[in-house]
Parts: structure tokens; C-alpha cells; sequence
């Protein structure tokens, strides 16, 4: 799992933000509250110098004495003035504080003071009058450089505090969101580093909330760990005795396998071993009664002889396929019908049970032979015993063959009666069976469906299907093999 650890970027952050607004906040106000009060000051000594020059000057101003208002403005010395104007009420300069000479130029600035009558920031500005007359006017012009400066060094001051401060905050919102999340890391890392069969202790011994969440993961954690040994221990045991059943199973599934079998050899052996007895009996009864000839005899023999090769042949066959190697070879599927007919042939007989066979010629299989017939027989043999035991006059079984896209579907039915539909869907299951004990282990089926659906990747289905041959309706279990070619 992918972890963001994102809490403490977010904690950092959050109080970093909040905290470097409310000092930018700060810093703007001061540096405007600054600002208003220089202004105010400003203001101030302009408006109490100019007020005092103007009662100074007012008389000398009529008498447009110019030494004495010279003189005057002389004395109003201060690094915030600039210069000081007095000019008549034309606007002309008559005096000035910076300039020895009369010029009598106009006020550059005159016209715009007069129409807007506002102050200009760096400008006062201040009519003098006398006996209700305006008979000039003042302008204090401060000093640009002066004010400029003070307020740049107000202004670095507060960056300076402002930076400090910054530089604390970040200092500050780090250690917080360490000192918060610690404890979280603490709980993540004991959880990582823990074995998942060790017993979970977080030795927190503070109240906090974070104890109270380390004391509920150690409760769940404990709790589900001895769950778990609770059920490895369970599992362990199931697993044992699934294995010793899965044997069981196997090794019976493997008699069974021989049984299926050997049922077919003793019809097989049968008529052989009859033959043989008849020929030995009739041998020995013509020797005692004296008239054994040699032709007689000669025949017998043969007979005997001809016979118990056949015995042999047929367990060599029975042998070949049920010791065949387990090794996938390409095959005609009509070759090995027909050689499982020819293993079946002397129970189907004994029987009374005909085979109608409907096969293509050329259907060869990539697969495993014997395996194939081993799932056949099997099918085969349970039609027989359904069909013994149903009244059934003319028994017969239908070995049917066909090629689709790939695949050869083989399709096996009998006219035995079918399949109760109540128990249709157990068949394939190991031990089930309806026959009696020293009949059926319920294991044939079974068997079958392993060696088609895992042994060769294919698929088996049963149905009950009516039916009209010759003319007859029978009704029956249809069983539907299906296996991929290669
Ligand atoms: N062709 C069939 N017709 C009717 N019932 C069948 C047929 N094939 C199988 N069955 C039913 O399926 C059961 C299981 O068959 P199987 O696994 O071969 O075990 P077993 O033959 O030992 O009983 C049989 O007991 C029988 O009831
Ligand atoms: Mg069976």
C-alpha cells in the first residue's frame, strides 16, 4: 500500500498559512499607520509653522517689507521644510526662504493650489490675510528626499520584523506538526516492524488520545493474531485429513478403476475357459471310454491352446491399457472404440446388450488414449447395470461420434430408463451411488470427470432423452463427452 504521508505536510501548512497572514496583515498595517501618522505630523508642523509665519509676516506683508519677512522665514529652519514661499496675492514669489534675490516669478504650483484649495501632499498651503483681505499667500514645500527616506526606513524595519517572524512561524508550524504527528508515527512504525505472529505492545504510557488508539490497534491486533493461530491450527488440521481422504479416495478411486476392469475380463475369460473345459472334459470322457482318437484329440488341443492365447491376449490388453503410460499421443478415436468393444465384446454379449455405433472414420485426438477408454468403459458399464436392471427386452447402447469446431463430442446412450431426476445432479460426485454395496462404490463417475474435465481439459454432461429406434420409443441416460482435438 502506497502511504502519503500527508498529515504533517498539512499541519505545516496550515499553520505556516495562517500565521503568515496574520504577520502580513500586521506588517501592511504598520507600514500604512506609519505612513498616516508621519503624514499627520507632517501636517501638523506645516499647519502651526505656517500659522505662526503668517501672524509673524501679516503686518510686514502689508507694508511689503521685504527685509523683515526675509529675516523671518529665515529663522523657520527645519529639515522637513524644503523651502517656504510668500508670495503677494497674484501668486508672485516675493520671498522665499532658499533665495537671497527677489525673482518674482509666479508659483509654478499657484493656479492648481488656488482652484482645488486642497493641500498637495508635499505642499501647505496658507492665504494671509488682513482686515479681511488676502493680501498674499504662504507655501511650505517639505522635503521629498527627507519624508521618502524616513518612510524607507520605517518600511525596512518592519520587512526585517516581518522576516524574523516568518523565519519563527516556519520554525514553529514545523516543530508543531512534528510534535503532533510523532505519535502517529510511532503507532505506523511499530505496526510495520511487527512480525504478524508477534503479540502487539505500544508501552504508551501517556492519557492522550493517541494512547487510547495504540490500546485499541494492540486489542484488535491481539485479538485477530490469536484468531489466526486459532485458525492456521484448524486449517492445519483440515488440510491433514483432506489429504488423508483426498488418499483414500485415490487409492480407492484406483480399485475401483481395476474393478471396472475386471468385471469385463471375467465375462471376457468365460466362454474361453468353458471352451477349454469342454474340450479337456471331452478329451478325458473319449480316453476313458477308450475311443479318443487322434484327430479328436488333435482338435482339442488346438481348441485348448487357440483359447488360452486368446486368455492371454486378453489380459495383455486389459494390462496394456490400464499400466499405459500417462504420455499424450495422437490417436483414431474409431480404432479405440473399437478396441474397447473388443474388451467389452464378452460382457456385452453375456448380457444381451447390442451396440449401435453411428462413428466417423477420421477423427484423430491429440489426447490420452487409454485414459479416454478407462472414462468409457466406466459409462459403458453403468448403462449395463441400468440396463439389467430394467425389463427392457432389446437393450442396446449408442456410441455416437462427431467433430464441431475443434472439438469431438462423444455421445453415449442407452435405453436403460435414464437417470432418477432427483439425484441427477450427484452422479459425478465420489460415493454416490444407488447400487448395493457389493454392486457399486460411486466411484466410476467420478472417476470419469476427473480424467475428462482435468485430465483432458474437456467437459461431460448427462441428460435423460426419450427417444424412438426402430420404431420403439426408449427412453434412457444420454451421456455427452466433449474434448479439444489437441
Ligand atoms: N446409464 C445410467 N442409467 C441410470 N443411472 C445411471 C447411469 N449411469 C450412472 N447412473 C447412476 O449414477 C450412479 C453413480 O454411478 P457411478 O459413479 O458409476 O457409481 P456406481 O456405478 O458404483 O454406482 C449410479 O449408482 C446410478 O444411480
Ligand atoms: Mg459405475
Amino acid at each position: 500500500m502506497k502511504i502519503n504521508f500527508s498529515i504533517k505536510l498539512k499541519i505545516f501548512l496550515n499553520i505556516l498559512f495562517f500565521f503568515s497572514v496574520m504577520i502580513t496583515i500586521n506588517m501592511l498595517y504598520d507600514i500604512s499607520e506609519s505612513k498616516n501618522q508621519l503624514n499627520k505630523y507632517l501636517y501638523n508642523l506645516n499647519h502651526s509653522s505656517a500659522k505662526l509665519l503668517k501672524n509673524n509676516i501679516q503686518s510686514d506683508m502689508y507694508g511689503l517689507n521685504y527685509t523683515n519677512i526675509k529675516n523671518t522665514i529665515d529663522t523657520f529652519d527645519n529639515s522637513y521644510f524644503k523651502n517656504i514661499y510668500i508670495l503677494n496675492k497674484d501668486g508672485y514669489i516675493f520671498a522665499q526662504r532658499n533665495r537671497r534675490e527677489i525673482t518674482f516669478n509666479k508659483h509654478e504650483s499657484f493656479d492648481a493650489l488656488i482652484k482645488d484649495k486642497k493641500q498637495n501632499q508635499f505642499l501647505y498651503f496658507l492665504p494671509i490675510d488682513f482686515s479681511n483681505k488676502i493680501i498674499g499667500y504662504i507655501i511650505i514645500e517639505n522635503s521629498h528626499e527627507l519624508i521618502k527616506e524616513i518612510i524607507h526606513s520605517k518600511e525596512n524595519k518592519i520587512l526585517k520584523i516581518f522576516f524574523i517572524m516568518l523565519f519563527v512561524t516556519i520554525i514553529f508550524s514545523s516543530i508543531l506538526s512534528f510534535v503532533i504527528t510523532r505519535p502517529i508515527f510511532t503507532i505506523i512504525n511499530k505496526i510495520n516492524s511487527i512480525n504478524k505472529n508477534d503479540h502487539l505492545a505500544f508501552n504508551n504510557t501517556s492519557k492522550d488520545e493517541f494512547a487510547y488508539l495504540s490500546k485499541v490497534i494492540e486489542e484488535n491486533h491481539n485479538k485477530v493474531q490469536s484468531m489466526n493461530e486459532q485458525l492456521e491450527e484448524t486449517v492445519q488440521i483440515e488440510v491433514k485429513k483432506n489429504k488423508e481422504k483426498d488418499f483414500k479416495l485415490f487409492e480407492q478411486t484406483k480399485m475401483a478403476s481395476l474393478g471396472e476392469m475386471i468385471g469385463n475380463i471375467a465375462h471376457q475369460w468365460r466362454q474361453p475357459l468353458s471352451i477349454i473345459t469342454t474340450a479337456a472334459t471331452g478329451m478325458s470322457t473319449h480316453k476313458k471310454l477308450g475311443i479318443l482318437e487322434d484327430e479328436f484329440f488333435n482338435n482339442s488341443c488346438e481348441t485348448i491352446n487357440k483359447n488360452a492365447q486368446y486368455l492371454s491376449q486378453t489380459i495383455d490388453d486389459f494390462k496394456n491399457f490400464i499400466k499405459g503410460d500417462r504420455i499424450k499421443i495422437i490417436f483414431n478415436l474409431t480404432n479405440e472404440i473399437n478396441s474397447l468393444l473388443e474388451l467389452l465384446k464378452g460382457m456385452l454379449k453375456d448380457n444381451n446388450i447390442n451396440i449401435v455405433l453411428d462413428i466417423k472414420n477420421e477423427i484423430y485426438i491429440n489426447g490420452y488414449k487409454n485414459e479416454l477408454i478407462q472414462a468409457l468403459i466406466n459409462i459403458v458399464n453403468n448403462s449395463k447395470d441400468a440396463l439389467l436392471d430394467s425389463s427392457i427386452e432389446n437393450k442396446y447402447i449408442f456410441i455416437s461420434t462427431l467433430e464441431v469446431e475443434g472439438k469431438v463430442i462423444i455421445l453415449l446412450k442407452d435405453n436403460g430408463g435414464g437417470v432418477p431426476e432427483d439425484i441427477i445432479s450427484k452422479i459425478f460426485e465420489p460415493y454416490f451411488t444407488t447400487k448395493h454395496q457389493s454392486q457399486g462404490t460411486g466411484l466410476g463417475l467420478h472417476m470419469t470427470y476427473n480424467l475428462i474435465v482435468e485430465g483432458m481439459k474437456g467437459t461431460i454432461d448427462v441428460k435423460n432423452v426419450k427417444y424412438i429406434y426402430n420404431n420403439n420409443e426408449y427412453s434412457g441416460a444420454e451421456f455427452s463427452i466433449s474434448i479439444p482435438i489437441n
